[in-house]
């Protein structure tokens, strides 16, 4: 008998908070880097679940037809927890490369809000990390791999503190200019001390391939 393929879980793109029936708090998180993630493990042999937000570009075809993906959708951070939560304890390998909220809305407003005179104050409350509360859902001996995206000047130390924090099994750090561009300048910080780049800029698709080696 055919052994199942082992399984990984790539998180891909913004959470859109909602505020009422049509509008959200959201974020410039295009996709691309958790696409390509998807799609070079995918072309490594392994199982994909591709968790997709609210992205402008289309799922490629290889994530929508290879009977080894599965496309799941999210739109706010309470989806991407309850979708995690499914599919932490079947995946032996995860990429948070969505680019989670970090605040919403404290309540959702019915309807749609009119445009008073004297404007609108939002009340926002911090959105859990769901990385470190999902955490007891993961399966036993999974390795999970976060992102930190941060002001050059502070990259390390924050994604050090983050790899700690989020119980992660390695972190790429990449800095602010990365969301949205072509290019990304990232290093992998892994727990075990190694320190991995593979030598500057890249297009994000060959960056998405290179840590696709790396990590699995
Ligand atoms: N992340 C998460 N839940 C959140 C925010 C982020 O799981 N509410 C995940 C992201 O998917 C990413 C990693 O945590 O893999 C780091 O995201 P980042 O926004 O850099 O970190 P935060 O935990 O939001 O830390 P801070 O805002 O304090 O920099």
């Amino acid at each position: 008998m055919v052994p199942p393929l082992p399984t990984a879980l790539v998180t891909i793109g913004p959470t859109e908070e909602p505020i009422d029936a049509v509008r959200f708090i959201g974020n410039r998180s295009s996709g691309q880097m958790g696409l390509a993630i998807a799609e070079s493990l995918l072309s490594r042999g392994w199982s994909v679940v591709a968790a997709v937000g609210p992205i402008r570009v289309p799922v490629p075809a290889a994530l929508r037809d290879d009977p080894h993906a599965r496309v799941e959708r999210f739109h706010s951070s309470q989806d991407l927890e309850s979708l995690l939560r499914r599919e932490l304890p079947k995946s032996d390998l995860v990429v948070m490369a969505a680019a989670v909220a970090d605040f919403r809305p404290r309540g959702v407003l019915e309807g749609k809000i009119g445009r008073g005179s004297a404007g609108l104050q939002l009340d926002l409350e911090p959105v859990p990390d769901l990385l470190a509360t999902t955490r007891d859902a993961r399966k036993p001996g999974s390795r999970v791999f976060g992102f930190a995206l941060e002001p050059s000047e502070r990259l390390e130390s924050s994604a050090l503190d983050k790899l700690e924090r989020k119980d992660l099994a390695g972190i790429v750090a990449n800095p602010l200019e990365t969301m949205d561009a072509p290019d990304i300048d990232g290093t992998l910080f892994l727990r075990d001390g190694r320190v991995l780049a593979p030598g500057g800029r890249l297009p994000k698709a060959a960056f998405a391939a290179w840590l696709a080696g790396a990590i699995a």
